[in-house]
């Protein structure tokens, strides 16, 4: 089983990752850090995930409230007021741990080998352990992120939430020298939950599949009131599984960098895939025959195409092992 720590920002598709990641992967400790919510909210909505599938002996580690350098920004109107809201849960009666969450990843990362990160809300928490201890990068076995994206964005039309909230932190994760695995909005948007998914969770019963009904229900509606979308997307599931099971994502390798100046593009992924465009105006970038690289050598992989079937099976099958 892989050893990963999950940096996150609960949120209510943070805690599919977390479920899923309980289950499936050795979960050393989840960090929290400030995004769709404040330090606060999104650290409860960890213990009180962890409490739901009872998973209580995982340990959770604040890290850092906001961003390296810009504002914290929240998104309130996806999650709510308490960053989960939907679901009616007690507070929880875990704590959180004392140590800062950048503390518990270098000290972790220092001393246990083939650690996976797997980071799904901004990467302040992921540049800060670079920055306090650079050799976490040679150490670190692959580090998965929800972020970013390959087309468009979704918090603005050039980019997504997790990078334009830190944009200064997904620059220097970016360029740290660390295998990034990019699973990107343009990705998340082939993983659509609608009410018969909803219904299925209610057909499994089990407790955790039941918060996962009322999480996607609260979602679901957030999303079609302020997104327009048809449905929501399980955007951090699809990070975590991809780290669970390699083969339901296919990706290709590219140079990403992002844009911390542009006035319409702050917080954009730059990806240069123009060595997989070919020689045709082909926009299927898996199956148009690669060229070689023409810009910057690829720095990581951007997922490209989901099996969402594969996916949902995952999930209802975690849902009904969670007794
Ligand atoms: O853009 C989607 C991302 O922003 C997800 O991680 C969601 O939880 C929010 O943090
Ligand atoms: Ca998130």
């Amino acid at each position: 089983m892989k050893k990963v720590i999950l940096d996150c920002d609960p949120g209510h598709d943070d805690a599919f990752a977390i479920m899923l990641a309980a289950q499936h992967l050795d979960l050393l400790g989840v960090t929290t850090i400030g995004g769709n919510c404040s330090l606060k909210n999104v650290t409860t909505n960890a213990l009180k995930t962890l409490e739901v599938i009872g998973r209580t002996d995982i340990p959770v580690y604040p890290g850092n409230p906001g961003p390296l350098v810009a504002k914290l920004v929240t998104a309130p109107q996806f999650h709510g007021e308490s960053g989960m809201d939907g679901p009616v849960l007690p507070d929880p009666v875990t704590k959180p741990q004392k140590k800062h969450g950048v503390d518990f990843i270098v000290e972790t990362v220092m001393s246990t080998d083939h650690v996976t990160l797997l980071a799904t809300g901004p990467l302040t928490n992921i540049a800060d352990a670079i920055i306090r201890e650079p050799k976490i990068v040679d150490r670190v076995d692959d580090l998965y992120i929800m972020g970013g994206s390959v087309t468009y964005g979704n918090w603005t039309p050039t980019a997504e939430f997790n990078i334009f909230v830190d944009p200064e932190a997904a620059y220097k994760v970016f360029n740290s020298g660390l295998r990034v695995h990019m699973c990107g909005i343009n990705l998340t948007r082939q993983c659509f939950l609608h009410q018969e998914h909803i219904d299925e969770f209610r057909r499994i019963g089990t407790k955790a599949a039941n918060f996962a009904a009322d999480l996607t229900e609260y979602f679901l509606k957030t999303t079609e009131e302020n997104a327009c979308l048809p449905g929501c997307n399980l955007h951090d599931a699809c990070a975590a599984a991809w780290v669970i099971c390699p083969d339901l994502i296919q990706a290709a390798p590219m140079h990403i960098t992002v844009e911390l100046k542009g006035e319409f593009t702050r917080g954009m992924t730059v990806c240069d895939y123009r060595h997989l465009r070919g020689s045709e105006p082909a926009v299927d970038l898996l199956r148009t025959p690669a060229m070689e690289p023409r810009g910057e050598e690829p720095n990581a992989e951007a997922a490209l195409e989901l099996d969402f079937e594969g996916f949902m099976q995952l999930l209802y099958g975690t849902l009904k092992e969670y007794k």
